[in-house]
Parts: structure tokens; sequence; C-alpha cells
């Protein structure tokens, strides 16, 4: 079997570290890598809505050299058949050298690597995990704090349905002195199969609040995210909770003057644009972080690193 990404545990610190260095080396010597993955194509399979993470996919591939098949919408492939992921897998695994997929349900991305014989990346299962997102959001913190140790996170607003801060609590709960401060509504609490394997296992400091004006002062990382509209049960919880927490110039009065503010986008009110000027704004940043350790990992799973110019 390929070897595929699900989880961000999937990679161990060194090949993480690894993944960084090539894409820094990427950052400045992009040329280099034009024809890495010259002839192979990668497949997104997106049954999911996305603008960055599958563009991003798409991108990586593209400056690589390579070429890409796309799915875009549930709707218009054989899943509205009733195909099986298992069997979407074994037949993209015929056109394509490794697949990019995005899907509702936890789990999914796990039985199309068990079905593929391409390695397959999980572009985001359900309120489960999203491993590239947090490859790019590891490169925005090493490049804006220099470091992965002793730094106080906050992590803000749906902690229980955001994949994306499941699979970042997992990565830098690796890395020593680190503490968590979980900013949520009552309502949206990380999972506390989170809390219990992953922070209280490893014995790692973690505060819950609902303020997000109390915890911002002791922050360097501030990860704010949108309420999950998705993954609700009924759009009156929704509308009750989604402006539970709202980022403006005079809450970032009080931070950190070296704070990271994060965001894994699509935002739709969680920060005000007036910070969007501010030297801490860096999810724009993260944007394009993400692309490159997408070329990383894409590079790194076909095995092309020695196809370098
Ligand atoms: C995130 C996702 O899909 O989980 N988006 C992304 O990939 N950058 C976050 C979100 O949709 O809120």
């Amino acid at each position: 079997m390929s070897r595929s990404v699900i989880d961000i545990l999937d990679l161990s610190t060194q090949e993480i570290e690894s993944l960084i260095q090539t894409a820094e080396d990427i950052i400045s010597h992009g040329d280099r890598y034009a024809h890495a993955c010259a002839g192979k194509k990668l497949a997104t399979l997106f049954f999911e809505p996305s603008t960055r993470t599958r563009l991003s996919f798409e991108a990586a591939m593209y400056e690589l050299g390579g070429n890409v098949l796309s799915v875009t919408d549930a709707a218009t492939s054989s899943a509205s058949k009733g195909e099986s992921v298992s069997d979407t897998a074994r037949t993209v695994s015929c056109y394509a050298d490794i697949i990019a997929m995005r899907h509702p349900k936890e789990g999914a991305a796990l039985v199309a690597a068990n079905n593929a014989s391409i390695p397959v990346i999980n572009a985001g299962d359900g309120g489960h995990c999203h491993p590239t997102q947090t490859l790019a959001d590891l490169l925005t913190i090493r490049r804006e704090k220099g470091s992965f140790s002793n730094l106080t996170i906050g992590l803000c607003g749906d902690l229980k349905f955001g994949r994306t801060v499941h699979s970042l609590i997992n990565a830098m709960a690796r890395y020593p002195g680190n503490r968590f401060v979980l900013i949520s509504p009552e309502e949206l609490k990380l999972p506390s199969y989170v809390k219990k394997d992953v922070l209280r296992e490893n014995g790692i400091p973690y505060t819950q609040t609902t303020s997000l004006e109390k915890a911002i002062p002791e922050l360097d990382v501030l990860y704010m995210t949108r309420v999950q509209r998705e993954r609700f049960f009924n759009e009156e919880d929704y509308l009750r909770l989604k402006d539970s927490y709202i980022l403006n110039m005079a809450k970032l009065k009080s931070a950190k003057p070296d704070l990271c503010v994060m965001h894994p986008l699509p935002r739709v009110n969680e920060i005000s644009t007036d910070v969007d000027g501010d030297s801490r704004a860096c999810y724009f940043k993260q944007v394009l972080n993400g692309k490159y350790m997408r070329m990383a990992l894409i590079m790194k799973l076909l095995g092309m690193e020695e196809n370098l110019a």
C-alpha cells in the first residue's frame, strides 16, 4: 500500500521538519521545482465545498510541473449514483498518481487510502481532521514565531466541529512547553476525546474560557475559526452562536505586539476587516504557506525529491 497522510500524526516531527525545509527551499528557489512532478497526475476529489484547499493542491501540482484531474462537486460525480468511497478510490487509482480528497464523513479519507493503490491525502474529513491545513499553519507559526515550543496558543470559536483545530492541537502537542487556551461557547467546546487523548494524556496544560477579551493578553498565537454551519443540526443554534467571537482592533489593543493572528479561512465575521492591515494578521500568509507545504508533501509522497533540477 502507498504512503498516505490521513492524520497529521501520520507524519513524524522529523518529517514535518524536512517538509518545512523543502517549503523554505521552494520559497527561495521555486524554479528548481518547476519539473519535479512532470508526467504525474493529482486527482482532487472534493465532495464538500472548498476554494482554498482544492485550488491550493491544484496550484501546487501545476507549479511542480504535474497535471490535475478534478471532481469538484459530489452532485456531478458517481457518488450521487451511490458509489462507495472505496470503489471511487480504486477507480481513480487507475487514472492518477496521487489523490487529495475532501469528504463530509469522518473516516472517508482513511477508507479511500485503504482501497487506493496510490497515496491519498486527507483534505478534510467531516469534523475530524485536516492535516494539510495544519502543515500550512505550522509553516506560518515557524516563520512568524521562529519555533514550535514554549508558546501559549489560543484557539477561538468552533472547537467542537473545527477539524483544523483538532489537527493543530495534535501537531503542537508534540513540542515541549506549549499551553493551550480554549476559547469557545459552552456548546462548541473541544471534544472530550481530544482533551483526554491528546492534552491530558500527555500532561499538556490547558484552560477553557468563554472570554476572548480575558484570554488575549497572554497569547503568542490566536487561531480564530468559523462556526461550522454545515455540521449543525439546526439553523437556530447556528444563528445564535455564529457571531460569538469577533476579533477587532479594539480587542487587539491588549494583545502582545508580536501576537500571530491566524484563521484557516473562509472567515465570515470572526475577524473584522480592520485587522487585516495590522502586522499581526497572518491569515493570508497561511494561504500562501499552504501551497508550499502541499508542494513539499506531494513531492514526498510521490518520491520525486530526487527529480529536482
Ligand atoms: C477549513 C476547513 O475546510 O475545515 N477551511 C480550509 O480548508 N482552509 C476551515 C473552515 O471551513 O472553516
